[in-house]
């Protein structure tokens, strides 16, 4: 049988390690997929040195690539939302599979782009886009299809996980270790992505809708970086015998969907509280299989390439069959999408670490416990630090039992508003997970 044709858009990391692959395990590829895949032409702006393309012929546009009559898969790994949405709506129309790693273009655009796709009979393959080679999407939309899900909690951005692991075993700087997270190749072209917890929405956003069955709602995604973290912070969740992970949530509730991502206390013995490094890490829990642990290689050239490729496979295996007999892009059949409404985040619950810069005096204890009780807030346990000697003023962290965010809010403001209290409530979201 003739090879499938591939066109590839983008020879940057992915792109690159895509090629790569491909070209390297050629054998065992078309073993598994039934025929062999062909990298039949490239789009790049540039040479990628660590690859030889040889002969593949090579053009400096990516829609030549998708108008090419000779391709019939079209790799998508240019990133960003614009000429990426136009590249696979046009690769879509011209009824060309579509293969991408692009989490932003689906968080944000992937209702369209599927809906597009199931008119024109195409198959849109994003595994790549979420927790780069953990075979997550495939785990959650087919191995796990019995459960009713009832949460995913994850590490799903590997640059803002080495840049904590880095401060909190090394007490490396901020900026110095994100400067090394974009020379490996791990960090989005626009950093901040990473680190004001962006890319991981985007990728929690993709997980929410193949778990519970929902459209995919970026816009409803809250979140909440890693920048303001402290080392003090990181030092006192560890005396108190947690990891704080810059985690993301997706909780199906009575009311509603939970869907944040935010710094986490996690109890340091869970074996997420223990994924270091650019690692990821995905739990999911479902009703009939419980608690689930999906771990690996979040981003990097080959990792991400692994699912990439992995796509390619099931798109040349399924590409002739019936488009209605295939999975469900999103896992759930289409017209059985749930409307069950993502809740703001005022109305999610979690259990909470305060830390309050007190001053010295008598009485200040029994205001901040006085505050907490009439609002309903139980408190887990209290610790309270030796006098800081440059200001004079006493850390008291608190550890509450699980609150609605919003009387949560109220407290603060009341807490912010004593005598007794200087400067602004550190309120870090705790998960059990379990
Ligand atoms: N910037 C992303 C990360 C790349 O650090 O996880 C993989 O999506």
């Amino acid at each position: 049988m003739k090879p499938v044709k591939v066109g590839i858009c983008g020879l940057g990391t992915v792109g690159g390690g895509t090629f790569n692959v491909l070209k390297r395990n050629a054998e065992e590829i078309a073993r598994r997929a039934g025929r062999g895949i062909e990298v039949a032409q490239i789009a790049q702006r540039r040479p990628n040195p660590k690859c030889d393309t040889g002969i593949t012929p090579i053009t400096d546009d990516v829609f030549a690539v998708v108008d090419n009559p000779e391709i019939d898969v079209v790799v998508e790994l240019i990133g960003g939302y614009t000429v990426a949405r136009e590249l696979v709506m046009r690769a879509i129309s011209n009824g060309k599979h579509v293969v991408t790693a692009n989490k932003a273009l689906i968080a944000v655009h992937g209702n369209e782009i599927f809906a597009k796709a199931r008119e024109k009979g195409v198959i849109v393959a994003f595994e790549a886009s979420v927790a780069g080679g953990i075979p997550v999407i495939k785990a959650v939309r087919e191995g796990l299809a019995a459960n009713r899900i009832n949460w995913v909690a994850g590490i799903i951005n590997g640059t803002g996980n080495f840049i904590l692991t880095e401060m909190r075993e090394k007490g490396r700087a901020f900026e110095d270790v994100l400067k090394e997270a974009q020379a490996l190749g791990y960090a989005e072209a626009d950093p901040t992505f990473d680190v004001e917890g962006i890319d991981a929405a985007h990728k929690l956003t993709i997980l929410a809708s193949i778990a519970f069955g929902i459209p995919l709602q970026f816009d409803k995604a809250y979140t909440e970086g890693i920048t303001t973290l402290t080392t003090a912070d990181v030092g006192y969740a560890e005396a108190l015998g947690y990891r704080i992970k810059h985690l993301g949530i997706a909780r199906s509730t009575e009311k509603g969907i939970e869907l944040r991502v935010h710094p986490t206390l996690i109890p340091a013995d869970r074996l997420i509280a223990n994924v270091n490094g650019v690692m990821n890490a995905v739990m999911v829990n479902g009703d009939a299989v419980g608690s689930t642990l999906f771990y690996g290689a979040g981003a990097g050239m080959e990792p991400t390439a692994s699912s990439v490729v992995a796509d390619l496979v099931d798109v040349v295996r399924a590409m002739t069959s019936d488009p209605e007999n295939r999975v469900p892009h999103l896992a759930f059949q289409p017209d059985a999408l749930s409307d069950h409404p993502v809740l703001p985040i005022e109305a999610c619950e979690s259990a909470y670490y305060l830390r309050i810069q007190a001053k010295d005096h008598p009485g200040v204890l029994a205001q901040v416990a006085s505050i907490l009780s009439e609002r309903g807030i139980n408190i887990e346990s209290i610790m309270q630090k030796e006098a800081e000697e440059h200001d004079g003023l006493i850390p008291m962290i608190l550890l509450t039992h699980r609150v609605h965010e919003q009387h949560m809010n109220e407290a603060i403001k009341a807490l912010e508003s004593l005598e007794g209290v200087v400067g602004a409530v550190v309120r870090i979201r705790v998960e059990h997970l379990n």
